[in-house]
């Protein structure tokens, strides 16, 4: 009796596959297609986030501050720390505000004056810093230390009224 080879029976497809009979080469074309396309939408998403900024930045160039705006309560921001915001109606500056020692706040734009990068409070070092090109900003003053930046950074006053922290454009020598 002759032997029976595997093509006689040959196995038995599993239903899966035949319920979706999708070939391995078109899943992997797809795939990196489907990729592709996903790459394309982030880069231009995040251009986009970029172009907006800096269209923003020319159709609203910096104004004077007019009046006090309230930033948040004193107690929510401990001493050696910083806290980012926005003032209500301009949405092109971010600002922070930092707590350098007891009864001593200071509040500077956000934007580095070299290439507009975000600045941050190093409590470490006791200095502003832009982590884009190691520019350094007192954070006494907002002047340059270190680095590229060609101006300090703008500066407002920081009052504090019953318990409260506001912002208002600087007028010379009157920081809390
Ligand atoms: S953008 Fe701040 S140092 Fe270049």
């Amino acid at each position: 009796m002759a032997k029976k080879s595997s093509h006689d029976h040959p196995e038995k497809m599993p239903t899966w596959k035949s319920d979706f009979p999708i070939k391995e080469e078109q899943v992997t074309h797809v795939g990196r297609r489907e990729f592709a396309k996903f790459l394309g939408l982030l880069s231009g998403t995040l251009a986009l986030g970029n172009g907006v900024i800096v269209i923003k930045a020319l159709a609203f160039p910096a104004k004077p501050l007019e009046g006090e705006h309230f930033v948040c309560n004193a107690d929510e921001v401990a001493v050696g720390e910083m806290f980012q915001f926005e003032i209500a109606g301009s949405k092109v500056i971010p600002y922070i505000l930092i707590h350098l020692e007891e009864n001593v706040w200071r509040a500077f734009e956000q934007k580095c004056t070299h290439l507009t990068c975000a600045v941050r409070y190093r409590k470490d070092l006791g200095k502003i810093e832009c982590p884009c090109h190691h520019g350094f900003f007192s954070a006494d003053t907002g002047e340059v230390l270190q680095g590229p930046p060609p101006r300090p950074l703008p500066r407002l006053e920081v009052v504090i009224r019953d318990g409260k922290v506001y912002v208002r454009e600087e007028k010379q020598d009157q920081t809390v």
